[in-house]
């Protein structure tokens, strides 16, 4: 009750902050409806994770520098790479866990050979992402989280870009592209997809 009067007490920017705030943790765990990973971490992923974390393990503060070299590398954290972090980084399996879940930016099933991400957040929501969305999904025949059949594209949901004054807007692979329509995103599709 307390936390409850304290909530809706502050002032009104604090209280629209909260709002959003809550709004935008909610939106992204519905997000996080991931389907399953049937993808196996091969032994030479598991010697590719090692080789980064020797590279690492003496750096202060790696662990963050060592999820961005595994992700780049392998596109994903798999899950296998917890228990050899902790015990390199000395830190518990549960805190590299809580690190990689935290930030939004760490995946943890494996992705095709290009990611694509669609802005979700309000400018680009104003500008017609939604209906973006449903353009990209029916082009790629496939839902947020996952892969197309031929391996190429995974389509993940990501909030701002930082690139709202161009909004709607994706992130291919390194790339943002803005004022994104439903012809610009048949396109970049099918560059990649003939690539
Ligand atoms: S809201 Fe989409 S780039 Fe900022």
């Amino acid at each position: 009750m307390l936390y409850f009067k304290r909530f809706f007490s502050f002032n009104k920017p604090v209280f629209r902050y909260r709002i959003t705030f809550y709004l935008h943790i909610g939106r992204i765990a519905l997000d996080e409806t991931v389907i399953a990973d049937t993808h196996q971490v091969t032994s030479g992923e598991l010697k590719r994770i090692d080789a980064h974390i020797v590279a690492h393990k003496n750096v202060l503060g790696g662990l963050l520098p060592l999820l961005h070299a595994i992700q780049d590398d392998l596109g994903y954290v798999p899950e296998a790479a917890y228990t050899p972090i902790s015990k390199a980084l000395a830190l518990s399996v549960a805190e590299v866990h809580g690190v990689v879940t935290f930030y939004h930016h760490f995946r943890t099933h494996s992705v095709g050979e290009h990611v694509l991400q669609i802005c979700r957040a309000e400018s680009c929501q104003a500008m017609g992402s939604e209906q973006l969305e449903m353009d990209i999904k029916s082009a790629l025949g496939v839902d947020y989280h996952q892969t197309t059949a031929d391996g190429k594209i995974t389509l993940v949901p990501v909030y701002c870009l930082g690139n709202c004054a161009c909004s709607p807007a994706v992130l291919l692979d390194d790339d943002v592209y803005g004022r994104v329509d439903k012809k610009k995103i048949e396109a970049l599709i099918h560059e990649v997809r003939s690539s």
